[in-house]
């Protein structure tokens, strides 16, 4: 057994024992989706996995699904018939309504074409902001209309800092992120009082994934960043743990909240490293 998969051994706790979910956006093995279906799975929780049809060809979501004993059902997260049938047939597969979501889901168009900021093409914004803002909204609609959580679920979606800073490249992902926010406290308001259901966002450092890489200067980024981090940056993996944590019933009254996981960058005005790499 190798030092990870011992490690790993040690941190199950089944906290998620019995609980079932729907897990967004797992592309390939550096996918934060991936490594938290993968944490999920060890601590006993039960999934549907999903991703766009595009994503699906390229094959290796299959892998993942063997690993962690789960079924695959495509859809589009901007498309509302399969965001329909996907909660329709996972509340089948599982055997009941469910108690955790992930929407792990980003694409700027404007972004993937190089686009500036300034020189928007606007159906290429409308198209970005579908995917990674308003899927969340539709997500949850799809949910909350089917009645497919349970009490005390919960539903986690992942975020970035340039929704409250500017960062030059993040384009109109910023904007994206900043949506995406206020989407989980206005929907978190209506699932919070009608179903005991929590709505949270993440907003996860910088990680090197196919979507954090596609934005421009993402090493210099993900340097600084860890450079002026205190704990340094959180990994994809660190990130599996504290979704785990927010669907795990040890968190029932954290809701319609932003939570930076960033090991302090958010809150740190300059680092030593920083002001040393300054004064050289
Ligand atoms: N990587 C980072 O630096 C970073 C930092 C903070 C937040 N995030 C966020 O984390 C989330 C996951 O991204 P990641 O870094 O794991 O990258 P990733 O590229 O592995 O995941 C993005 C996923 O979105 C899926 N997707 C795209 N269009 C879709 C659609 N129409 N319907 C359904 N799924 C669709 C992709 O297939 C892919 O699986 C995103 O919201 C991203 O913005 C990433």
């Amino acid at each position: 057994m190798s030092h990870n998969q011992q490690l790993q051994e040690i941190m199950a706790y089944n906290l998620l024992k019995g609980k079932k979910g729907i897990i967004f956006g797992a592309l390939d093995a550096n996918s934060i989706a991936w490594k938290t279906a993968e944490r999920v799975h060890e601590e006993g929780g039960e999934f549907v996995l999903t991703n766009a049809p595009i994503a699906m060809r390229m094959g290796q979501i299959n892998e993942l699904a063997e690993k962690t004993n789960s079924e695959i059902i495509p859809a589009d997260a901007t498309n509302e018939e399969d965001l329909k049938n996907l909660v329709e047939k996972s509340m089948e597969i599982l055997g009941g309504k469910l108690d955790f979501v992930l929407h792990s889901i980003g694409m700027s168009v404007n972004v993937r074409k190089g686009r500036h900021y300034t020189d928007e093409n606007y159906s290429f914004t409308e198209k970005g902001w579908d995917v990674s803002a308003l899927s969340f909204h539709k997500v949850m609609q799809s949910l909350y209309k089917a009645e497919a959580m349970n009490q005390w679920g919960s539903i986690v979606a992942l975020t970035y800092m340039a929704a409250q800073r500017t960062f030059p490249d993040y384009n109109d992902m910023a904007d994206n992120k900043a949506y995406l926010e206020s989407v989980a406290r206005s929907f978190g308001y209506f699932f919070g009082k009608e179903h005991k259901v929590r709505v949270n966002t993440i907003s996860q450092s910088p990680t090197p994934t196919t979507a954090g890489q596609g934005v421009k200067g993402f090493d210099g980024f993900i340097n600084y960043a860890e450079k002026m981090s205190p704990l340094g940056n959180a990994t994809a993996d660190d990130c599996a743990n504290y979704t785990v944590s927010l669907f795990s019933d040890l968190t029932k009254k954290v809701t319609m909240q932003n939570l930076f996981h960033d090991g302090g960058f958010s809150n740190t005005g300059v680092s030593q490293e920083v002001i040393d790499e300054f004064s050289k």
